[in-house]
């Protein structure tokens, strides 16, 4: 039968088959493709999109607002300031007044309890733009790149090396166990994903063939398809600066790292910001920015494919 997300919130990747994460991927490669002819679709006209931000954005917010402008639709942002989610207004009825005036939510901020609580009750699809446990969106847009350098995921190497217990050690293990990738969380043992997570991925990868490592071994790198990083302190743990400095120092990703791959063709991803001279050095970032800037990039195409197949009429 064909696969159709119409109607379907995206809140995490635990919720969707590899089936389905494979039809995404496709559908924004096709809506690549399309963009770079000049030909945007209008599978959005007439709906209005509201945008919730508790935290800041670059990459997420642009993706959602031109996505939706790219397929005729409205976005509106609502700020942390502009709205009273949260804090005059409990969650439940914010959402059921947005979903009273809009067809789709997208909301960024702390708590995974609040985009799900969103879905719950607002009774229109939403998408999950990070909270401090995950970011699905981003997994589409890596997992894309990915599929550009590579062909396909099946049998990849992935290493995160880093904060192994953040939004994208967890989205990047469930979509790597999901698709087939095999996947090495490579931290220190303070920073290690929970063993709940690590238990489901587990089962999920039984299914795919993939195999999930945990390591605090730098050697573990070896033989990595691509690395991965991101920052040591996630929006909204500033103040841990210090001890992570003194944590993940040694995992910092620069040209000995690169080279303990024994690999010359390992790519970086990362899903910025960056913040280089810590989770990265400038010299293996520059190295490694075509690929970077077309994972940002690719963060367009892919949350526009969302939006399209849970709310376009295609
Ligand atoms: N990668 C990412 O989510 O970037 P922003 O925080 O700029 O949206
Ligand atoms: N872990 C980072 C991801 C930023 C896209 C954060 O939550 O700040």
């Amino acid at each position: 039968m064909a696969i159709s997300l119409k109607g379907r919130s995206f809140l995490t990747l635990k919720d969707f088959s590899p089936e389905e994460i494979d039809y995404l991927l496709n559908l924004a490669a096709k809506l690549k493709a399309d963009k770079k002819k000049g030909i945007t679709g209008n599978s959005l006209k007439g709906k209005n999109i509201a945008l919730i931000f508790e935290k800041p954005s670059t990459r997420t917010r642009c993706s959602f607002t031109i996505g939706c402008v790219d397929e005729g639709g409205h976005p509106e942002y609502l700020g942390r300031d502009d709205i009273q989610l949260g804090h005059k207004e409990s969650v439940e009825d914010t959402a059921r007044v947005l979903g009273r005036m809009f067809d789709g939510i997208e909301f960024r901020g702390f708590k995974q309890e609040n985009v799900e609580k969103l879905a719950k009750y607002s009774g229109v699809p939403v998408w999950n733009g990070l909270t401090d446990e995950y970011h699905p969106t981003q997994i589409l847009a890596d997992f894309l790149t990915l599929r550009e350098q590579f062909g396909e995921l099946k049998g990849l190497n992935l290493v995160f090396v880093g904060d192994g217990r953040n939004n994208m050690a967890n989205s990047l293990m469930i979509g790597s166990a999901k698709m087939g990738v095999n996947i090495t969380i490579l931290a220190p043992k303070q920073l290690w994903p929970s063993n709940e997570l690590v238990e489901l991925c587990s089962e999920y990868a039984r299914e795919s063939g993939s195999k999930i490592t945990v390591s605090d071994d730098i050697m573990s790198v070896k033989g990595a398809d691509a690395l991965y990083t991101d920052v040591w302190c996630s929006m909204g743990e500033e103040d841990l600066a210090a001890e992570r400095i003194a944590l993940l120092r040694p995992y910092q990703v620069n040209k000995e790292l690169m080279a303990k791959t024994e690999n010359e063709r390992t790519i970086l991803l990362h899903c910025l910001p960056a913040v280089k001279g810590y989770e990265v050095t400038e010299e293996v970032f520059e190295a490694n920015a075509d690929v970077i800037f077309d994972e940002a990039e690719n963060r367009m195409h892919t949350i526009k494919a969302v939006m399209v197949a849970t709310l376009g009429n295609i």
